[in-house]
């Protein structure tokens, strides 16, 4: 099964309470969720390979470290992915990013994919699935089954806030999926809603309601 992360550095969790808060207005959730975006993206590519190489600085020749292993896709599922990928990119800017759109139907909570747009060589990528909220998990498991069926696997999860229905089902669905997350919380409403949550992420990110 794949594993749980939970990223529990303190300035995620400080920022994560104000990206909950409901007076928090759209700029500042906005610039909130790029923050905490950039590290989690820190705490995610914490276990990337590293090789030794030899590097000559002004005064001596030495061995040093860069990363290596597969290079890094993020795909954000959209809307509410799209507001995590700048953030993420500053830490890791050479990663290509592909879209998946997907709209999750209010009554059944089913998604439905609408645009499917990936970089050519994403399978031979380490490709990160980035949305903010993972409740029922429908989603997120369309997303990454739609990679699947294009050839990548090599995939991981990351979401600010994940209800325990959404991560049981992807272990079962995707079990090769580690997920990380910075917070997981009670349970999901009768509306398909994270209580606690944050409301309607992409809505809080965008303006729209
Ligand atoms: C929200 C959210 C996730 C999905 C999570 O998107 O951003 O993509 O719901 O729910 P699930 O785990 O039950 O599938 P929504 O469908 O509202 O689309 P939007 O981002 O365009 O607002
Ligand atoms: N999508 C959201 O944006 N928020 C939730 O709480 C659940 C699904």
């Amino acid at each position: 099964m794949g594993r749980l992360v939970i990223c529990d550095h303190p300035l995620i969790q400080h920022k994560l309470t104000f990206i909950r808060n409901k007076q928090t207005n759209t700029k500042d959730f906005r610039e909130l969720v790029d923050e905490v975006s950039t590290l989690m993206a820190y705490e995610l590519t914490r276990e990337v390979p590293l090789d030794t190489i030899e590097v000559e600085t002004p005064v001596a020749t030495t061995n040093s470290k860069i990363v290596s292993g597969r290079m890094l896709g993020l795909v954000p599922i959209l809307r509410a992915g799209l507001g995590m990928v700048d953030g993420m990119l500053k830490l890791i800017p050479s990663a290509k990013v592909g879209h998946i759109g997907l709209v999750r139907d209010p009554k059944t909570l089913l998604p439905t994919e609408y645009y499917i747009n990936l970089p050519t060589d994403a399978p031979n990528r380490m490709l990160i699935v980035i949305d903010p909220m993972l409740a029922t998990g429908g989603s997120a498991i369309a997303a990454i089954t739609s990679l699947k069926n294009r050839g990548c696997d090599h995939i991981k999860l990351m979401c600010l806030i994940a209800a325990p229905e959404g991560v049981a089902a992807i272990q079962e669905a995707h079990p090769d999926v580690d997920i990380y997350i910075a917070a997981l919380d009670e349970r999901l409403d009768d509306n398909g809603y994270i209580i606690p949550g944050l409301g309607d992420a992409g809505d809080r990110m965008y303006g729209t309601n």
